[in-house]
């Protein structure tokens, strides 16, 4: 179905309960529902928005257009958690009302202050030529859980220099001044991010661009987030434009970042290392981080990406959240594990230790559409090893190590239903490693390896039938053994 723009920018008071009634049974019946990962009733879900700790309690919002699988008027979906593993959906956070936000809430971020929390996010506005007018606006949130929006924006105008595209404020307080880093395209249509500054919230100064050293890196960064993490700065954002490069940038959009010294507010600068992929699977963008009571930097991401048709758009929603994982440094790179609270999840435990040599093995309890699984090959003399997972006769998922190209390697060439097919169908990453962890989390449509303890992670959708449920052990021209144990989480 093609969506008019009419279609696109409705709110959801305007759609008819027989709309919204033929909606939801349609995403009832479909057959790719998560069953532990946060996703929307209906329509779609884009970037997490406004990930904090606030009142003994995770909050986590999302970018959301409810009325169906295309990205329309963007609201503000609120969800919340204890523990970071059972998330409550609470309802609309932002709606787009005002004149500042008519087009959509664009992504923000969230902070408390006073003992409130306050959720600074991009108003997008477009005027009768469709040009577009980003504002940045802030919303409160009191302990009650209701969110008020200000009247007014609190930045009303793109500095000189710069487009319209200019969003996704993340904020932080250092002393007594906050800071919030923009997203930004230069008016030579490269990207960049914009500081800001303010002792109130309310009226916030332009300090300048930040200067980093890549020039020239993608038409527009989105999404960027700065923190500070074991005496590093570390700048994430979402570039746009770059071209794929050997196994780096296959998908539409990337996500990554830049590590360093820390930022230098006055000088707007900060000394850093090259960019590098949070994520090699297809399907992670707009990542957002925020740090805890016990002090964990944690970091959710988007599973999917923008322009790319997905196989549950004809059941009226897409998307997902990935797992929440905890960031740390080591050797000038993030390392990423999924949190611990995910194993409250673990129910029916099977175990299983073996050698495969030029064959591929299945055992009792190892099969699934839901589960937690680590697996630890260590190679013999195997020129490849790995799991085939949410197999069946046709279908397969590939996760494996490729010992003479020393690569992880991801294939969902046979997955199931296609998504994406023209971006690729694997995705590799160099390891040089003998032994190879993989710790994945299966979901119904989804799946996340974290590889050799969150030295990197290959997130991903696959839509295979509810029948592909085989798991199977596999090492190529040699040998290589293994020991695994899974957890169901249904
Ligand atoms: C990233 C993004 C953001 C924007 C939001 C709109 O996916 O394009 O830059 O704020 O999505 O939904």
């Amino acid at each position: 179905m093609e969506w008019t723009k009419e279609q696109r920018y409705r709110q959801i008071k305007d759609a008819s309960d027989e709309e919204l009634l033929e909606l939801k049974t349609r995403v009832s019946r479909c057959p790719w529902r998560q069953t532990f990962h946060i996703q929307p009733d209906t329509g779609l879900l884009n970037d997490p928005n406004g990930f904090s700790y606030y009142n003994g309690e995770y909050h986590l919002f999302y970018q959301w257009f409810p009325l169906g699988p295309v990205h329309g008027l963007k609201y503000w979906y609120h969800t919340k958690s204890k523990n970071l593993v059972h998330w409550e959906n609470v309802g609309i956070g932002i709606e787009p009302k005002h004149y500042y936000d008519s087009h959509g809430a664009y992504s923000g971020s969230a902070i408390e202050h006073e003992g409130k929390l306050y959720l600074l996010y991009t108003g997008n506005a477009r005027d009768e030529n469709w040009i577009r007018h980003p504002y940045q606006c802030i919303a409160i949130m009191d302990e009650t859980g209701k969110i008020e929006k200000l009247e007014e924006p609190v930045i009303h105008e793109v500095p000189k220099g710069y487009t319209e595209h200019f969003r996704d404020p993340k904020i932080w307080k250092e002393g007594d001044t906050f800071y919030a880093v923009i997203g930004a395209q230069r008016e030579d249509e490269t990207g960049c991010v914009v500081l800001y500054s303010s002792s109130d919230l309310l009226d916030w100064k332009c300090k300048g661009e930040l200067q980093t050293a890549l020039k020239t890196f993608g038409y527009m960064w989105e999404c960027p987030d700065y923190f500070e993490l074991q005496n590093k700065g570390v700048l994430i954002f979402s570039p746009q434009g770059l071209e794929p490069e050997k196994d780096c940038y296959q998908n539409i959009y990337q996500s990554g970042y830049i590590i360093g010294d820390k930022l230098d507010v006055n000088q707007l600068s900060m000394s850093h290392s090259f960019f590098q992929e949070l994520d090699r699977g297809f399907d992670f963008y707009a990542p957002q981080t925020t740090v805890d009571s016990n002090g964990r930097r944690i970091l959710v991401g988007w599973m999917g990406l923008p322009e790319i048709d997905y196989p549950t758009d004809k059941n009226g929603w897409a998307h997902c959240l990935t797992l929440p994982r905890e960031l740390s440094v080591h050797n000038g790179k993030l390392i990423q594990k999924p949190v611990e609270e995910l194993q409250t999840l673990r129910k029916q435990q099977h175990e299983v230790k073996d050698t495969v040599c030029g064959e591929k093995k299945m055992y009792d309890g190892f099969a699934g559409t839901a589960y937690e699984m680590v697996c630890e090959f260590e190679n013999e003399n195997a020129a490849a090893f790995g799991i085939e997972f949410r197999a069946d006769n046709h279908e397969k998922t590939i996760i494996k190590y490729d010992a003479i190209e020393k690569k992880v390697i991801l294939d969902r060439a046979s997955s199931g239903e296609a998504v994406g097919e023209s971006y690729g169908t694997i995705r590799k990453c160099a390891i040089d490693a003998q032994k190879i962890k993989f710790h994945m989390f299966v979901d119904t449509s989804s799946v996340e390896i974290f590889v050799n303890d969150g030295e990197e992670v290959f997130t991903s959708r696959i839509f295979p039938s509810r029948e592909s449920k085989e798991i199977r052990f596999f090492a190529a021209d040699g040998s290589a053994s293994f020991q695994a144990v899974k957890w169901n989480y249904e």
